[in-house]
């Protein structure tokens, strides 16, 4: 099969973390072929869509890529599109699934594209209020305050279009720089913030779930530094085994299926003391760490299921 992974520069990747570097290695121990390109090297002309991509192979050992030369392909004949840029979603993001929207019929696009667009990756969570910690998102920096004060005295801010940890801080109500940070956070009033009841359990780690298809495919957890708030891998957070306790799986279990519904096919929820934080969708990590714990090649899964279901596509088309 051909896969297409529309991502940011293939240099950038990093072999021994990144869950783009596994796929693409795990397809080719399953004997496909990867192909890369940027967004911008994705044109349609009517409703043909092409990229200007290029073959690579990737290894273990350096040099861990190797990049072909440019060739223009047709998306909709490929097997597989796989939409991996790093968060922000941004205008470039969302023109891009406009314009896989057009082949996704023809060529198995995951994330789906329309699934993309509609889930943010911290307001998505709130179809999911039920799990999540008392929650607000609002730009008055005076309902922000309120709000740490009847959550009683801690909370969590965050931007809504982050990740990776970034722009996540802690407010506590004695501090005197709350209400500068609430200024900050929301332009003067300006932008929406999220503000969230601290979880202390955060201490012992945040969970990331990973999700194939609407089920569970495992789980690491992420420990952050002793000074640091922070758990995510990508400013300094621990990995740990890990398994769901029984009120977790009963989340899973509820938020799975709607996943799958959005065509959301591979996810990364984020649990805080079995409380849902947040839904990765549009490039989630951790499946090189979850591998390490597990033994297993749990990409070998991922491209399993997606040789199945384009293997369905195809016969849905061709029958
Ligand atoms: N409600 C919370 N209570 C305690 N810590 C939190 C809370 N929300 C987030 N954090 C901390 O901030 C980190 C990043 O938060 P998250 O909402 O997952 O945003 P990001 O998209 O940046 O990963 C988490 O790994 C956790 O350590
Ligand atoms: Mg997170």
């Amino acid at each position: 099969m051909r896969f297409l992974f529309v991502m940011d520069p293939v240099e950038k990747m990093l072999p021994d973390k990144d869950t783009s570097f596994a796929f693409m290695r795990g397809a080719r121990a399953l004997g496909h072929e990867c192909m890369h390109c940027l967004p911008r090297q994705i044109f349609n002309r009517g409703d043909r869509v092409f990229a200007r991509a290029r073959s690579v192979e990737v290894s273990d050992t350096p040099p861990h890529t190797k990049i072909d030369t440019e060739e223009t392909v047709e998306v909709g004949k490929l097997d597989a599109v796989f939409i991996r840029l790093d968060p922000p979603f941004d205008t470039e993001y969302a023109h891009l699934t406009r314009q896989l929207d057009l082949v996704k019929r023809e060529v198995l696009v995951l994330n789906d594209p329309q699934g993309l667009r509609n889930a943010n990756e911290k307001l998505y969570a709130f179809h999911f209020a039920k799990w999540m910690p008392d929650t607000l998102v609002a730009a008055d920096p005076e309902q922000i305050i309120d709000f740490v004060k009847e959550v009683g005295g801690r909370a969590v801010i965050k931007p809504l279009d982050g990740a990776g940890g970034s722009g996540v801080l802690g407010l506590n109500v004695e501090d005197k720089n709350l209400r500068s940070i609430a200024d900050i956070m929301t332009g003067e009033g300006q932008n929406l913030a999220l503000v969230q009841r601290y979880e202390p359990a955060v201490r012992q780690g945040d969970k990331r779930v990973l999700m194939l298809d609407g089920k569970l495919l495992g789980a690491i957890l992420r420990v952050p530094q002793a000074d640091d708030i922070r758990a995510n891998i990508h400013v300094g957070g621990r990995v740990e085994p890990t398994q769901l306790d029984a009120t977790e799986q009963e989340l899973v279990e509820e938020v799975g299926p709607a996943l799958a519904e959005e065509g959301l096919y591979f996810v990364g929820l984020d649990l805080i003391g079995g409380r849902l934080i947040e839904v990765n969708v549009t490039s989630p990590t951790g499946i090189q760490e979850l591998g390490a714990h597990t033994g297993d090649q749990p990409e070998h899964t991922v491209i399993r299921w997606v040789e199945e279901r384009a293997r369905s596509m195809a016969s849905g088309r061709d029958g």
